[in-house]
């Protein structure tokens, strides 16, 4: 992004401060809303920025050298360095910003750790926050509020975003639903890790949990007339079991219902649409046909719409109720004859 040529003629004074002190007259030239440059990529960039654009974000009062700190002299020789939000934001900051171990956590994500490696598009604080517009996420105007931030993730991972945008989770966050995940849903804010790392919310052990934190709660999915069963009967079942034994090689709730694509079952395009289990199923189990699934998965032996599970697992709690009922019965009668024949 270096700028090929400068558009500004504006003959200044020199307005050199005396040093360590702050700089000011930014708007000589800032100040004009047509002060623009020229990019490499033939694209104009606005250099108009005003004290009145910072005063209308959160960081009202700020002065345009408290974050470009290196800006020293008027005019400006060398290009101002990108700006290292974190002078301020730091976990025990003296300065008024919030407390936290977010930039901890970010500096140990992927992100945070593909910025220290020097990777050209990983993205700084400023990429998700925005620079001169930096809102709380509480504003519905802030890149980081609910329904904008899979936009901005999408602006890098643009693949990823336009399969979640037709997802029911997409879908349904452009609808304006409350409880559905966004990006930062499953992967978390300033903590996204790999999927390959064990500490991941995505890593493929955690990610019964991480679609738990919802679909095992009535109070979320219930709204949906979804049953928040799926998690327990996931659980139970083969692969739930063998998954918590520490085997990889078994299925977690994106092996079936893919990530980004997920889709309720009766939607065609869905992975667990009765037409694509022969595929879904098949990535593993060889020679899946459409009734692969029936009556195998997500079937919970407390619900009598299970058929025979529901009856055989019925069976045995009875079976087991009644023999405890009978062993205590048993007990007790015992030792009301050995008190009877005591007494005798
Ligand atoms: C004499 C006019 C002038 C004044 C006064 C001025 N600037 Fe600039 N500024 C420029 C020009 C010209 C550019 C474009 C430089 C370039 O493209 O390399 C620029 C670019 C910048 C950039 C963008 C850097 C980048 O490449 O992303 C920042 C930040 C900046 N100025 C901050 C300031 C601050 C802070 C002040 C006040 C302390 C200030 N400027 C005062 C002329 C000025
Ligand atoms: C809250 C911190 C903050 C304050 C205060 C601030 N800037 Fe910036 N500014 C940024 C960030 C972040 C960028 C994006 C580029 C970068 O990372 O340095 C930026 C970029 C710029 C650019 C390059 C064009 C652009 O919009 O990306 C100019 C010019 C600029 N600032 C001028 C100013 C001037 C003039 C002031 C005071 C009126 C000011 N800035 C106040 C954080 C700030
Ligand atoms: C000069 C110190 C300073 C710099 C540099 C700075 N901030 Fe802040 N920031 C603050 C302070 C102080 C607050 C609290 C303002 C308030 O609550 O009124 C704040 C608030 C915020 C908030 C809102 C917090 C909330 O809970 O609502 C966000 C988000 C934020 N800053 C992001 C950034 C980003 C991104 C950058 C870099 C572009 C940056 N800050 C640079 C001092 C700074
Ligand atoms: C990958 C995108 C991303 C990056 C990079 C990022 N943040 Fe955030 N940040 C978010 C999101 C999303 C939220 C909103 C959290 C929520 O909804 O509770 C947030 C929240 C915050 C808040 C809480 C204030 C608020 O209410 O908006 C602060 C302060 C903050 N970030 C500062 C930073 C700083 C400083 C950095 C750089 C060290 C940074 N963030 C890097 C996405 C990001
Ligand atoms: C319903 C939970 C969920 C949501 C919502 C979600 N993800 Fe993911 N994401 C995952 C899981 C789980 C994985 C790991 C997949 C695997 O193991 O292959 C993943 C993997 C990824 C990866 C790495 C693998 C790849 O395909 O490149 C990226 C990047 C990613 N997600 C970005 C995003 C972005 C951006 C959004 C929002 C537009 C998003 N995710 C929304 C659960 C989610
Ligand atoms: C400025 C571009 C940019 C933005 C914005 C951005 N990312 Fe990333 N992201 C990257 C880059 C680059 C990497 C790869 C880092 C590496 O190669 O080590 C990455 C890696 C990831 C990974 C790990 C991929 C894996 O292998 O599992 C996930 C997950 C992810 N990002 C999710 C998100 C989410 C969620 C957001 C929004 C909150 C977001 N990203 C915003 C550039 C971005
Ligand atoms: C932040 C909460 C949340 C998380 C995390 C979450 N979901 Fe959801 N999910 C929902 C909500 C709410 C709906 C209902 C949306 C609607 O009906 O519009 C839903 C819908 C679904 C549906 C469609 C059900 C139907 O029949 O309509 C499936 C399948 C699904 N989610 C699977 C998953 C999987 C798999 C994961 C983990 C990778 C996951 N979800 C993570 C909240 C969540
Ligand atoms: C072995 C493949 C497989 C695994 C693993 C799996 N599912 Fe399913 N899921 C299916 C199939 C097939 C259906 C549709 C038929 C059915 O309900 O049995 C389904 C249906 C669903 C539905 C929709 C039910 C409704 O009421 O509309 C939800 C929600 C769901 N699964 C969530 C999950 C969650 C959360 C996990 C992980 C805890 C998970 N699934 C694990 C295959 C799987
Ligand atoms: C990610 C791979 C994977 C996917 C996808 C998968 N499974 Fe499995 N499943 C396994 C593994 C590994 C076992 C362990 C034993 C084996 O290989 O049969 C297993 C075991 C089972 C078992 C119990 C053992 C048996 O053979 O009777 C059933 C039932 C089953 N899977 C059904 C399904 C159904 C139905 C689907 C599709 C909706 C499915 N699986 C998708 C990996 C997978």
């Amino acid at each position: 992004m270096r700028p090929l040529l400068l558009l500004l003629t504006a003959a200044v004074a020199s307005l050199a401060a005396p040093a360590g002190a702050q700089v000011s007259g930014c708007d000589i030239c800032h100040g004009k809303p047509d002060f623009k440059r020229v990019l490499q990529s033939h694209r104009t960039q606005s250099l108009y920025v005003t004290q009145a654009q910072i005063d209308s974000s959160i960081h009202k009062g700020k002065r345009c050298t408290d974050c470009h700190v290196d800006v020293t002299e008027i005019p400006h020789r060398k290009t101002p360095q990108p700006v290292n939000c974190v002078q301020c934001h730091y976990e025990g900051n003296t300065v008024g910003a919030p407390q936290g171990d977010m930039y901890q956590k970010f500096r140990e994500s992927v992100h945070g750790q593909a910025l220290a490696a020097g990777k050209p598009d990983a993205p700084a604080c400023q990429d998700c926050h925005g620079t001169h517009q930096v809102r709380s996420h509480k504003d519905p105007r802030s890149q980081v509020a609910r329904a904008n931030i899979a936009g901005v993730c999408g602006k890098c991972h643009l693949e990823v975003y336009s399969q979640y945008r037709t997802s029911i989770h997409g879908v349904g966050l452009e609808q304006g639903k409350a409880e559905v995940p966004t990006c930062t849903g499953c992967h978390q804010e300033h903590g996204i890790r790999s999927h390959l790392d064990p500490q991941s919310s995505t890593y493929a052990a955690n990610i019964a949990p991480t679609c738990a934190n919802c679909h095992a709660a009535e109070g979320i999915v219930g709204k949906y007339g979804i049953s928040s069963e799926q998690v327990g009967s996931y659980k139970e079942s083969f692969h739930g079991v063998a998954s918590r034994f520490g085997m990889a090689t078994v299925a977690n709730c994106a092996s079936c219902h893919g990530v980004h694509d997920i889709r309720p079952p009766e939607d065609p395009n869905s992975s667990v649409n009765v037409a694509n289990i022969p595929k879904t199923c098949g990535k593993c189990h060889a020679g899946a046909n459409a009734n692969y699934a029936v009556g195998k998965i997500h079937v919970a032996p407390r619900d009598p719409k299970s058929g025979i599970v529901y009856w055989v697992s019925s069976f045995f709690k009875w079976l087991t109720i009644l023999t405890v009922c009978g062993l205590v019965a048993h007990i007790i009668l015992d030792l009301a004859r050995q008190v009877r024949s005591r007494r005798s």
